[in-house]
């Protein structure tokens, strides 16, 4: 047996599969909710991912009631980009400024003035952005110099699961991939970048293959959590190459898109390939030696999320769907700009901000939804089409997700996309794809696209509709007209 560990932002959760992929128990224990001090702001506590964690394997191990003995081995994935600071104790500093946290302006143009915007895409085949990892630890020196004083040690979310599970510091070339501070091309820390920035290269961890042994459990560890002392514990992914892994999104031809809290379409890459304007990401895959390139939703879930807490408290996200489909196509006219945080994908903007544009007196609640999920949509179709652009070829689309899981949506996502969209008989995304891992890791499958041959079987596919397509195309023109007439205006809000 394997396990999977995705250290979420809702919640970490744990997923038991065997060598054939068959997942035999899965357990999630929630996290506190992110503290959002300012607008664009958003912290979570380490401590509270590690309690999660804990809770979450003693949760699957009752409920399977597998030995941890027969645990060969364990993948970690979690959510990227977060900033975890640890002091010479390796004690936390202070909350982790989380992935959507967008407050490092200043520091991604300190960055950029100070090492050459250019020699920064040179450096790690992406420009900064406020949400990596990189411009955090600097917003920290600026605003909390003190704090910065005390850091010894930088840490990714899921690597930080990974020091408390084994005594470690490491990461994994994937997740290292969006701290900003990694040469994705060469698969290494991007040294020159530190030096020119007087950082000290002693914070950075080792890196390591995302299927790489990098520690085992402790014995005290084992006590704790009902693990075997000794099992071993592999480099793992950032939360998104571990989901490509999940879907089988190894080998070109077939991309996946994922409606979590963020949305994002991924693509596998045999050659690294980047977008000159950096739109989308090009991170070093958990596939040995392979790369991928990603778009961003920043607000993809979110959008449902913060609609349903806001102005539908109670209702189900299901009852929400249901209510959306029984507007019209293209919610007569109403469109939703999904930027609750921002938005990477294709803007690279974190001062922009959502709202619906259009409404009229006979607009529905019913319409806000629906253009709600339709804006969403055409934010992952802009993802879509930079892929595209970039060469890579796109036969259908593997969604999975909260999201995914309405049939509803993946129609709406097949017209939008206007490309099959596919659904798999294993919706787990993230945790499977770190067991997954965890099999090539202690040496079952030779690689994570023989092991994906193995274990991914697709069950159902939605077509895209003529006339839905055709409709949603111009109002996909509509929506991309709308950012950058609204563009000037965001900062002055
Ligand atoms: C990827 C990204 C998010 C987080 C949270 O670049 O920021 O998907 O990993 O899940």
């Amino acid at each position: 047996m394997w396990l999977g560990i995705d250290i979420g932002t809702g919640g970490t959760r744990a997923l038991l599969a065997d060598a054939q992929g068959r997942i035999h128990a899965a357990f999630t224990a929630p996290h506190e909710d992110m503290r959002m001090e300012r607008p664009l702001w958003a912290e979570q506590r380490p401590e509270n991912w590690w309690d999660a964690t804990v809770a979450a394997i003693r949760g699957v191990l009752a409920e399977s009631g597998v030995s941890a003995r027969d645990i060969r081995g364990i993948g970690l994935s979690g959510q990227m980009h977060g900033l975890v600071i640890l002091d010479h104790a390796h004690q936390v500093i202070r909350p982790s400024l989380i992935w959507c946290d967008q407050r490092s302006q200043e520091q991604v143009d300190f960055i950029d003035r100070t090492a050459g915007a250019e020699n920064v895409v040179a450096w790690t085949a992406n420009p900064v952005l406020t949400g990596f990892t990189l411009p955090k630890l600097l917003w920290v020196r600026d605003h909390e110099p003190k704090n910065f004083e005390r850091v010894r040690h930088v840490l990714l979310p899921k690597d930080y699961i990974r020091f408390r599970l084994t005594g470690e510091l490491a990461s994994d070339v994937s997740d290292a991939s969006g701290m900003a501070m990694f040469d994705v091309v060469r698969r290494e820390w991007a040294l020159n970048l530190m030096d020119k920035l007087g950082l000290d290269r002693a914070i950075l961890p080792k890196c390591y293959e995302s299927s790489d042994v990098t520690g085992a459990v402790t014995p005290a560890v084992a006590e704790l959590t009902g693990l075997a002392a000794g099992t071993p514990v592999m480099g793992g992914a950032g939360d998104q190459a571990a989901s490509a892994v999940g879907n089988g999104i190894v080998e070109p031809g077939v991309v996946s898109c994922t409606i979590g809290t963020s949305g994002v379409v991924f693509a596998h890459m045999e050659r690294v390939a980047y977008d000159p304007a950096g739109r989308v990401h090009t991170f070093c895959h958990a596939a040995r030696g392979k790369w991928h390139v990603m778009g961003v939703t920043q607000g993809a879930g979110l959008s449902l999320q913060w609609f349903r807490n806001q102005l539908a408290p109670g209702l189900s996200y299901d009852a929400l769907t249901a209510e959306a489909a029984n507007a019209s196509a293209g919610s007569q006219g109403l469109i939703w700009l999904p930027y609750l945080m921002g938005e990477r994908t294709p803007h690279l903007d974190a001062a922009a901000r959502g709202g619906w544009i259009g409404l009229t007196a006979s607009h529905t609640r019913a319409d806000l939804i629906r253009a709600l999920i339709e804006g969403v949509s055409y934010s992952q179709k802009d993802c879509l089409d930079l892929i595209e652009q970039l060469g890579i070829q796109v036969r259908s689309v593997r969604v999975s997700g909260g999201g995914a899981r309405s049939p509803f949506w993946r129609q709406l996502l097949a017209d939008i996309l206007a490309k099959p969209v596919v659904t798999l008989e294993t919706q787990e995304g993230s945790a499977y794809g770190a067991a997954l891992l965890a099999l090539v890791g202690t040496g079952e499958y030779g690689s994570a696209a023989e092991a994906c041959r193995a274990v991914i079987r697709e069950t159902a596919t939605v077509e895209p509709r003529a006339k839905e397509v055709e409709l949603y195309k111009k109002a996909h023109a509509v929506y991309r007209d709308l950012y950058p007439a609204l563009k000037p205006t965001f900062p002055r809000m």
